[in-house]
């Protein structure tokens, strides 16, 4: 527990308004490319505010990145920054638009179509460009964070592209650009802070160092996510969570995520379903099906429940800790199981097979049975 490695070295300009010091982070970069998602930016006038405080700088923007980055999306930004021979990669919007910036500075660094890398499980190369990400919710993480998530459309399967050259080397994390975050889309991202926060905490590689984030994590989502749903503009919870989401980042790349994040992967592939929904499906089913293989911990989140007045209706202790998130997902407005979904039951016998990446930071049952099992009783 007390043995680890740590690195956290992006430089971070975090608070309210931090985004007018863009010009002052941005420095010496003269040729920049912006990659961002194809509404929001445009329509809540983010992307004008960039170019606005980017005067002076060549900017190539991109802004043609789906919710679920392409590599044919990474591709066009890459020819479109590598013509112009830009230095810096600015991604600004959700995991999404901070993931493509990411996956595209590794394509013109390493001077190779994207799916060069993924295909032949490299991670990203030395050459990688410099990245700033600004993110525009509260949930991914991807601003502090080594991964990016690419789609491979012809291969048909999402791959993670990781590497230290994936860090950024600037993140602005600005909790007043998530005011415009509609009130699901609030609520399912932040609980995606909860997932990170839990698994990293569960996960066999967790630190004393990962662990202390994770506890600060739980407590903000539990405290914060529940007051911001109720108030979209509240500028302390907003702020909170930007926090929490952002100390996210170093604990997936340094402790890693457990079956939660593995699981959903084939479930979003068959139901397009978002990522967090995805996990708001299998959360209780795995919580019941890991809490005795890490009983104290199981146990030291079931008391961050108590201790903010959430309640289960079954028992009090870690193995309830899925009967809290019951309570949990009332006060935040959602719920769903794998058949609201719409899949199919005959289907779920398919989806151990289809799951990747590997199952080792989980304490639990991950043999195949043992994933089965969380499905059905997700369904
Ligand atoms: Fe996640």
């Amino acid at each position: 527990m007390w043995k680890f490695n740590f690195q956290a070295p992006t430089q971070i300009t975090f608070g309210w308004g931090s985004l007018d010091q863009l010009n002052k982070v941005v420095g010496d970069y003269k040729k920049i490319l912006v990659i961002c998602g194809k509404t929001s930016a445009k329509k809540t006038g983010l992307l004008e505010r960039l170019l606005v405080l980017l005067a002076g700088k060549t900017v190539v923007v991109c802004s043609d990145i789906s919710p679920n980055p392409r590599v044919s999306e990474i591709n066009n930004a890459a020819n479109m920054g590598a013509d112009e021979g830009v230095e810096l990669v600015i991604g600004i919007g959700g995991g999404s638009a901070m993931d493509a910036a990411k996956a595209t500075a590794a394509a013109i660094g390493g001077n190779k179509p994207v799916e060069y890398f993924l295909r032949n499980d490299l991670t990203a190369p030395e050459e990688t460009l410099p990245i700033l990400a600004i993110p525009t919710t509260a949930g991914t993480g991807s601003e502090t964070s080594m991964g990016s998530i690419v789609s491979d459309e012809e291969m048909k399967e999402k791959k993670g592209l990781r590497g230290i050259a994936l860090l950024p080397k600037f993140a602005i994390v600005d909790p007043e650009l998530s005011l415009t975050v509609p009130k699901h889309v609030t609520a399912e991202t932040g609980f995606d802070i909860f997932t990170h926060a839990m698994e990293t905490f569960i996960s066999v590689k967790a630190s004393a160092m990962t662990k202390m984030y994770s506890i600060k994590a739980i407590e903000a989502v539990l405290d914060y996510l529940p007051v911001v749903v109720n108030n979209l503009l509240d500028r302390e919870a907003r702020t909170e969570l930007s926090f929490a989401s952002m100390l996210m980042g170093y604990n997936l790349m340094h402790a890693g995520t457990c079956l939660p994040h593995r699981l959903q992967y084939p479930l979003g592939a068959h139901t397009d379903c978002s990522h967090p929904g995805g996990l708001v499906a299998l959360y209780p089913a795995w919580c019941r099906n890991t809490a005795s293989y890490a009983k104290e911990k199981f146990d030291t989140i079931a008391q961050l429940f108590e201790d903010r007045g959430y309640s289960s209706e079954k028992g009090s202790g870690g193995e309830y800790v899925a009967d809290y998130f019951l309570d949990f997902f009332e006060r935040i407005g959602i719920s769903t199981s794998i058949s609201k979904l719409g899949l199919p039951r005959e289907t779920l016998e398919i989806l151990p097979d289809e799951v990747s990446g590997s199952l080792a930071t989980d304490p639990g049952n991950t043999t195949r049975e043992g994933l089965l099992k969380i499905y059905v009783e997700s369904w």
